[in-house]
């Protein structure tokens, strides 16, 4: 598969961010035992993924503005392009020596999003799409799953945890879904979560308190996987919302009425 100058340009700065962050990565482990723990270091190997990124990204596109997890949003001299970047997704996994984590970098243009790139560099799984030019894992093509039972289908979601989200709300839903489908999967991080639904291991998902940077390079994976994503309303507010649901259109659309039920 050629790749675009623009996915090139993603490509490389998030495959640099990686290396740093498998570095890091390695060391966690050692530092489960120390006394102070891997909390601060793992900001610290966070912090360091995403200077990588704006560097880079800043290098090859000089003036495209920013918004970044850490460093939030950065104005830049062109207000037609925005990168959208989270440097680690899925923290929690990370501090933990669990190996499902990535880098997700989106490109806005026009307020319309154009490419993404998701990497999980341990298991060296990298993710590419660009507005009509399709969606790809490690250069094959991706499609959504076409399963249209619900029975049948395996959905991802996101589960708050403490201080975060409304767990009454969330527990209605989780209820609500997993009496009509054959499982639900929490595996830590977003942006490979619904990676997974383009590449169709999950058939669907839904998650309610994302941020842009989590969901934004997965939304095109999606739709040029063929896909459908909504916010949990049906609506296209994933950003002001912060909710998200995602599957193929039959999936999604059954996934969207069961939620409504269970308000
Ligand atoms: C988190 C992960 C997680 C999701 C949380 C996010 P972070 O991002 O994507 O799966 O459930 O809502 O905040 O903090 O690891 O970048
Ligand atoms: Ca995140
Ligand atoms: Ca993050």
């Amino acid at each position: 598969m050629a790749r675009s100058a623009l996915l090139n340009v993603m490509v490389d700065a998030v495959r640099k961010a990686a290396r740093s962050l498998v570095r890091d990565f390695g060391e966690v482990e050692n530092l489960q035992v120390s006394l102070k723990g891997p909390g601060d270091f793992v900001s610290a190997a966070d912090r360091r993924a995403e200077d990588i990124l704006r560097t880079e990204l800043s290098r090859v596109r000089p003036g495209y503005g920013l918004l970044m997890e850490e460093s939030g949003s950065i104005a830049g001299s062109d207000d037609q392009h925005r990168w959208i970047v989270d440097p680690l997704d899925g923290t929690t996994n990370f501090l933990h020596g669990i190996p499902i984590f990535a880098i997700s970098v989106a490109l806005e243009r026009q307020g319309q999003l154009v490419a993404g790139v998701i990497y999980n560099p341990v298991m060296d799984e990298l993710y590419v799409a660009e507005r009509g030019g399709g969606a790809f894992l490690n250069d094959r093509r991706l499609r959504v799953a076409n399963r249209r039972e619900m029975h049948e289908c395996v959905i991802g979601t996101g589960i708050p945890f403490v201080g975060r989200g409304d767990h009454h709300a969330y527990l209605k839903q989780q209820q609500a879904v997993m009496n009509e489908t054959a499982g639900i999967r929490r595996c830590g991080s977003a942006a490979l979560d619904l990676a997974w639904v383009a590449a169709g291991r999950f058939d669907g998902f839904w998650e309610q308190g994302l941020h842009p940077w989590d969901m934004a390079a997965a939304i095109v994976l999606i739709r040029e996987a063929g896909g459908f994503v909504s916010d949990l309303s049906g609506g296209d507010k994933m950003f002001e919302t912060q909710g998200i649901s995602a599957g193929n259109e039959t999936v999604h659309k059954k996934l969207l009425d069961i939620l409504a039920k269970a308000k």
